[in-house]
Order: structure tokens, then C-alpha cells, then sequence
């Protein structure tokens, strides 16, 4: 009878780090009180879709697959188990009503703010349907349990770990301000215990994770405000975390002390996700970005002289309300500047509620098709040019996994590009000293360095 009483619980996660680290949360509440997850949706209890409203095909997702899994469910027959289906994350957020309304077959909507009452929340829809997304007053990472050991060993050698939510700058084109609410950092004491628990479960690399991360501001024990370069230092002190990076980052929130931490601290892996998101100044001002393209350029030139060997990654907006060519032609400009080793880029989608929404001058989308592949073609070139470039280097890799064929493993380069090497599965765990042999579309192969001391 044993087996009756625990449930299952299938969650699909859309969109960002955060909306993964928040569903392993999820799970972890939801075990305490009987619900392992499972991978089948067949032998679940429970669905959940932790939604994603960043750009309109996101959004539109999250109906189509609620229409799959309420056939699905139906087509189980009467006799088949009762499943609840509940919508989280930033759609439920923004258009909780809407989906209450337009999906009769959801039983459950919650906000991020809520998932600290997510088995209350359950419990509850199992007799009527139930919407919660207020944004409480309450502290829900102090709500939250801890990532639960067993868990975090399964989860493998690195992990995510939420530091601060929300977001206080409003871009122009950005649902983050309403669906994540006001900038929140967690506590600097909880940061760390949690740091130590993913540690203590085997956890080599953590990637702390905020909206807008580099704008942490956690209190310490004494009340005093703590920056995300002081965090960094006291996470780099704990034994057994060998590697720490940290996303997403706002240009004005680069303040000297971080720009330092990537001076002083070996820990800290020396790539960085900075979005400028365009290249003119006339568009920046537009997004709300409160930067120049100059100013921009001058803090990276900082940031390289503090770390020499400092890659870059960023995000692109094409086709923001207002943009012209020569507008985009800075973007590109832009790009070639900084020397991107990657770099994610987006046609602008109006978004219900934000500025952008309102502005005139939106551009078709045969336009923003044209920049897009325009940009990523030039993203791409730089992006191979990079991996080339690490041919003949010797980097410190971090074997994860074992790879695809026996006798091989996978690991992460510090620029987060996947390494393969023949090697033995027995190096799981560790970080060695890797030269790089070759270069595929997107990842690099290399052979372990040995008798040699750890190249960093
Ligand atoms: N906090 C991060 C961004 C989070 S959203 C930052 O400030 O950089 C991730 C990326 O999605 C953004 O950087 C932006 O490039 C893209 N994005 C956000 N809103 C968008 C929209 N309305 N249309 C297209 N892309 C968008
Ligand atoms: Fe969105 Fe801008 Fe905030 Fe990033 S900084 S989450 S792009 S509003
Ligand atoms: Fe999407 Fe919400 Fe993340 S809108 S990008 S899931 S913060």
C-alpha cells in the first residue's frame, strides 16, 4: 500500500535560469509532502508548467501545451487517477485571470511570490479551483526548504542558486518589473547556508542568479548592506566550491568592487553575460537603458583590464519601436567592438502593459527578421572565432558527465563552452588542466594535461 501513498508531480519548465532554479524549489517543497517528481506526465498526479512571459511566442505557448495536457488527461478515461494541472511562473503572473478563463481545464495559477504555499495551494485545488498571485509581504525564500541533499547530489556537480528578485529599471520593452514585482536581495547568512548545503552535496560550481543580479544588496548579520563582489568573496572561501559565476548583470550595476572580485578572486570564472541590447544611443535612451554605447564600452574596457582574459556574452534587441538602419548598424558596430564570445539575440515582441507597447514607429516584421539574421550571422562569426582562438590553450575544465561514447567525458570550459575528452568517467568531479585540440559548431574537444601544474 506504500506506494499509493506517495504522488507524482511533473513539472515543464519555460524560460529563464531562475524559472529552473524555482521548480527544483518547487519539487522540493512538494517532496515534503509526498510528491516525487517523475519525468512521465502518464503517472502523474500533478503537472505543473512554470511559464515564461518574456516575449509573446512564450506566452502563446503555455495555451497550446495546456490544450495537450487537458486531452491527454481526458483521453485517460473516468476511470484513470485525478491529475491536477496548475499554471506558474511569469505568465500566471501576468495574465492569471486569463488563464483561469481561457484554459477551464487548469485547477491551480500561483505567482513566484507563492511558491513557499505551493502544498497549501494543492491541497486546495483538489476542491476548487484556486488563483494566487499577490505579491505578500513576507520573505518566500525563508519559506522555501532548502534544496534537499539527495536532490542536489542527483542535480550533478553544478547548480543554480537565487540571490536576489525582481527588478526596479523598467525598460521600456520588459515584463520582468511586473511579473518578478520590486528588486529583492536575499539575506547575505542564507545566501551562504545555502551555498554550503550545495557544497556539502557534492556541488562544484554554483551560478548565483538575480534579474539583475549585480545589483545584490543583502544584509549581513550587523544590518549592513552587502554588494554581490563582497558575496562573492565570502562564497569563494567555502571548501569544496571551486567555481562561481553569476547572471544576468546590468551595465550599471558594474561597480568597482565586482569589477575588482574579477581581479582578485581565481574562483571566479572570467565570462561574463553583460546585455547592452543595442548599439544606438538613440534606442538605449528609448529602452530605458539610462547608458551609452560609450559609457558601455568604457566599463568592458575596465573589466578587461582588471581580468585580461575576460570573455563576453550578451542579449540583442532588433527592431525596438523607432529603430532605423543605421540604428541597427550600431548595434552591429557594437558587436564587433566588444568581440562577443556569444550572444543571444531577439526580435523585439510587443509586450501588453510595458511603454514600448504605446510607442509609434513599430517596425515590421519583415525588418526584424532581416536584422536578426543579419546580427546572428555576425554573432556567429565571432562566436567561431573565439572557440578557434582557444585551440592550442590549456584551460581548467570542469569534467561533468560522462560523454557521448564510452571512453568519454564532457565537461565545461570557464567560458561555459562543453569540452569533450577521452578520458576515464573515474575524473567525474574534477577540475583538470585540458588542451584544446579542436573546435565543433559549438563545442571544443580536448586531451588532459598531466604532469603539468593547472593552467588557469
Ligand atoms: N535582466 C536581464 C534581462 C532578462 S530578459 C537584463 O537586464 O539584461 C532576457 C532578455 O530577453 C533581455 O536581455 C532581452 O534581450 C530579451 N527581451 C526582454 N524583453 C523582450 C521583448 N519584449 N522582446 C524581445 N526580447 C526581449
Ligand atoms: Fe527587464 Fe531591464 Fe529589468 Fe533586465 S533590467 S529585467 S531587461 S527591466
Ligand atoms: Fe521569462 Fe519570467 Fe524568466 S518572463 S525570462 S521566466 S523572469
Amino acid at each position: 500500500m506504500s506506494e499509493t501513498n506517495t504522488k507524482k508531480v511533473f513539472i515543464k519548465t519555460y524560460g529563464c535560469q531562475m524559472n529552473v532554479y524555482d521548480s527544483d524549489r518547487m519539487t522540493d517543497a512538494l517532496s515534503e509532502h509526498g510528491y516525487a517528481p517523475t519525468t512521465e506526465m502518464g503517472e502523474a498526479d500533478l503537472v505543473l508548467l512554470n511559464t515564461c512571459h518574456i516575449r509573446e511566442k512564450a506566452a502563446e505557448k503555455v495555451y497550446s501545451e495546456l490544450g495537450r495536457i487537458r486531452d491527454f488527461r481526458d483521453e485517460r478515461g473516468p476511470g484513470a487517477k485525478k491529475m491536477l494541472i496548475g499554471v506558474a511562473g511569469c505568465v500566471a503572473q501576468a495574465e492569471g485571470d486569463e488563464i483561469m478563463r481561457r484554459a477551464p481545464a487548469v485547477d491551480l495559477v500561483f505567482g513566484p511570490q507563492s511558491y513557499h504555499r505551493l502544498p497549501e495551494l494543492v491541497a486546495k485545488a483538489g476542491a476548487e479551483r484556486v488563483i494566487d498571485t499577490d505579491f505578500p509581504e513576507e520573505d518566500k525564500f525563508a519559506h522555501l526548504p532548502q534544496p534537499r541533499r539527495e536532490a542536489t547530489i542527483k542535480r550533478g556537480l553544478t547548480a543554480f542558486l537565487t540571490v536576489q528578485e525582481g527588478c526596479d529599471k523598467f525598460c521600456s520593452f520588459c515584463v520582468v518589473p511586473y511579473t518578478r514585482g520590486a528588486e529583492v536581495s536575499r539575506p547575505v547568512a542564507q545566501v551562504i547556508a545555502e551555498a554550503r548545503a550545495l557544497a556539502d552535496a557534492g556541488v562544484r560550481e554554483v551560478t548565483l542568479l538575480g534579474q539583475n543580479v549585480n545589483a545584490y544588496h543583502g544584509l549581513n548579520d550587523n544590518g549592513r548592506s552587502v554588494g554581490l563582489g563582497e558575496l562573492c568573496h565570502m562564497l569563494a572561501d567555502i571548501e569544496g566550491l571551486e567555481r562561481i559565476r553569476y547572471t544576468t548583470s546590468h551595465p550599471r550595476d558594474m561597480d568597482d568592487d565586482l569589477i575588482a572580485a574579477h581581479r582578485d578572486l581565481d574562483k571566479l570564472m572570467p565570462y561574463l553575460h553583460l546585455p547592452i541590447q543595442s548599439g544606438s544611443d538613440r534606442i538605449l535612451k528609448a529602452m530605458n537603458r539610462r547608458h551609452t554605447a560609450a559609457e558601455y564600452l568604457e566599463l568592458i574596457e575596465k573589466i578587461r583590464e582588471a581580468r585580461p582574459d575576460m570573455a563576453l556574452s550578451g542579449d540583442f534587441i532588433v527592431g525596438f519601436p523607432g529603430e532605423t538602419e543605421e540604428d541597427f548598424e550600431a548595434t552591429l558596430d557594437i558587436v564587433r567592438k566588444v568581440g562577443y564570445a556569444s550572444a543571444f539575440s531577439f526580435k523585439y515582441s510587443t509586450r501588453p502593459g510595458t511603454p514600448g507597447a504605446e510607442m509609434d514607429d513599430q517596425v515590421p516584421e519583415p525588418v526584424k527578421a532581416e536584422r536578426l539574421e543579419r546580427l546572428q550571422a555576425e554573432i556567429n562569426a565571432l562566436q567561431t572565432a573565439f572557440n578557434a582562438g582557444c585551440v592550442g590553450m590549456t584551460f581548467p575544465v570542469l569534467i561533468e558527465k560522462p560523454g557521448r561514447n564510452p571512453g568519454q567525458v564532457a565537461g565545461r570550459s570557464p567560458y561555459l563552452q562543453p569540452v569533450h575528452i577521452e578520458a576515464d568517467e573515474s575524473l567525474i568531479g574534477q577540475i583538470l588542466p585540458v588542451e584544446i585540440t579542436g573546435t565543433a559548431k559549438n563545442s571544443l574537444s580536448g586531451t588532459i594535461v598531466t604532469g603539468k601544474a593547472q593552467a588557469v
